[in-house]
């Protein structure tokens, strides 16, 4: 199955909740509804976030002019969270889940009955999250969805199909080892402390998930299962051209009676704020350089910090993103290709987790820049000096334009497909308030200099994880992430 858009940069979106005047006639009294009216203009579908009886919330999306439905799944619970001496068992149970459940007993009988429909099925796993969705024509949303609900319902983990689906889990693995960004991704989580889960092994393998016996297999999936595929911490999307109302029914109808009582569920996610630092001071100020898959020499910049989700309505590193990317006169990126001819382009990336988040800064180097780092180093901080140096009113005129784009960018985006619009709505309900959905990745909604000048503040050698990625076969290398990831 795909695996998590790493760099993905999350440039998102907000909304604003206003109660419906009245409720479909139909529901139960105590499930709150809520239109999400805040959405970019351009975007003609209609949203509505509700809150079912037992905790599991709920988006349903209105496209009049869609012949593809969607249905999407998220759980607050991913790799971080699994058990000592079963690396990849939250990735495991992703791919569990689909092995028949108790209403629907055959193996893989979702899957074939999408495809009867004009379906198909996905799921990632990523540290904190799960998400699973699937597409299926119009007109089987309604099926689609009691048969969705039966696999979260009543999984049967038939432990004999567990132990084989670790063969389609360590295949996953062997092809995300030809992948450069996992590669990189690999390597940057094997520097963090041993204690810290942004240390272990995410994807699993024959190795880390057949050291047991298939029994003793089985009996870990299901207790994790248990213990957090939870209503309270489950996020369900329906996508269709079915009216909001007549949706919410039928997600009402088929997960509303779900209830995980006396299974030991846990309704709070998992936190690793109040853990141990990922990356210590100990960890940084290094330079790796990695055998790289391509002959394109690229230098990845990593900025360990705390966790800037919690910041996601003010959206500093759209700010740094910003500046670092403009490449008019005096920029960063004209005096590296220009001046230096070291680098040709530059990206920016942020990745969030309760442990703590990195902003990534990524390039592709010119032949001479692998030869020429200690200049480009200069330029990077010199030039990040400088943006720290601005005056507060000149920050907030780069915001104040800055916004303004985002908001155009923001209004007239493409639409995106049905099952990507509900997996990325249903990723988006685990992180952010009902009130923020389809707004808070996109815009920038709290302009604030002061959370700017912290973010600059971080990027300093000191807090700096290099990695050059290069043809040469380098003395440089510490462990091939092949070999420290079994
Ligand atoms: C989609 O539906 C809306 C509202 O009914 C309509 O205004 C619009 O023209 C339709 N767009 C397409 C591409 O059919
Ligand atoms: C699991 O599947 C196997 C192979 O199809 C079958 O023989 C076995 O009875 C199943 N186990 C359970 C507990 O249903
Ligand atoms: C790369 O370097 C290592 C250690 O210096 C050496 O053992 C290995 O043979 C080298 N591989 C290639 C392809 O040169």
């Amino acid at each position: 199955m795909k695996s998590w858009p790493f760099w993905a940069f999350p440039l998102t979106i907000q909304s604003l909740a206003v109660p419906l005047s009245e409720k479909p006639a139909a529901l139960a009294p105590d499930v709150e509804v809520t239109r999400l009216t805040q959405k970019p203009k351009g975007d003609f579908r209609e949203y509505q976030h509700s809150v079912l009886e037992n905790g599991l919330r709920v988006v349903n999306i209105w496209d009049p002019n869609t012949t593809q439905a969607a249905v999407s799944l998220a759980v607050t619970v991913g790799s971080f969270s699994d058990p000592k001496g079963f690396d990849g068992l939250a990735h495991l149970l992703e791919h569990s889940m689909f092995l028949g459940s108790k209403g629907f007993p055959q193996r893989s009988g979702f899957d074939a009955w999408l495809a009867q429909h004009g379906g198909s099925s996905n799921a990632y796993t990523a540290e904190e999250q799960t998400v699973y969705y699937a597409s299926v024509n119009s007109k089987a949303l309604e099926e689609c969805l009691e048969r969705y609900a039966d696999i979260f319902e009543a999984p049967l983990f038939n432990a004999s199909w567990i132990w084989d689906e670790v063969q389609a889990v360590n295949s996953e693995h062997n092809k995300n080892r030809k992948s450069q960004e996992w590669r990189i991704q690999s390597l940057i989580g094997q520097m963090a402390v041993a204690e810290s889960p942004a240390q272990r092994f995410h994807t699993g393998n024959l190795e880390t998930l057949r050291r047991t016996d298939q029994e003793s297999l089985a009996k870990e999936i299901r207790q994790f299962f248990n213990t957090h595929y939870c209503p309270p911490r489950m996020r369900l999307v329906t996508f269709g051209s079915a009216s909001l109302e007549s949706q919410l029914e039928q997600a009402m109808a088929s997960f509303g009676k779900m209830s995980r009582e006396g299974q030991g569920c846990e309704a709070l996610a998992p936190t690793w704020a109040a853990g141990p630092p990922p990356f210590p001071s100990s960890t940084l100020r290094q330079m790796l350089r990695m055998q790289g898959l391509t002959p394109k020499p690229e230098l990845h910049l990593v900025f360990p910090m705390t966790n800037l989700q919690p910041w996601v309505r003010s959206n500093p590193t759209a700010y740094l993103e910003h500046i670092l990317l403009y490449a008019g006169g005096g920029s960063l990126l004209l005096a590296w290709r220009d001046q230096l001819g070291v680098a040709s382009s530059l990206a920016v990336s942020q990745e969030d987790s309760s442990a703590g988040s990195k902003i990534i800064v990524s390039m592709a180097l010119l032949p001479e820049g692998v030869e020429r780092l200690p200049e480009l180093f200069e330029a990077f901080f010199a030039f990040v000096g400088r943006a720290r140096a601005r005056t507060r009113e000149q920050k907030l005129a780069v915001l104040g334009s800055l916004q303004e784009s985002a908001q155009l960018g923001y209004d007239w985006a493409a639409l995106q497909e049905a099952s990507r619009a509900a997996s990325q709505m249903a990723n988006d309900m685990t992180k952010l308030a009902a009130s923020d959905l389809l707004v808070a990745e996109n815009l920038i909604l709290d302009p604030d200099v002061d959370k700017i000048d912290r973010l600059l503040e971080r990027l300093r050698p000191e807090g700096m994880l290099a990695i050059l990625v290069d043809a040469a076969n380098s003395s440089f290398w510490r462990r091939s992430p092949e070999d420290a990831r079994s």
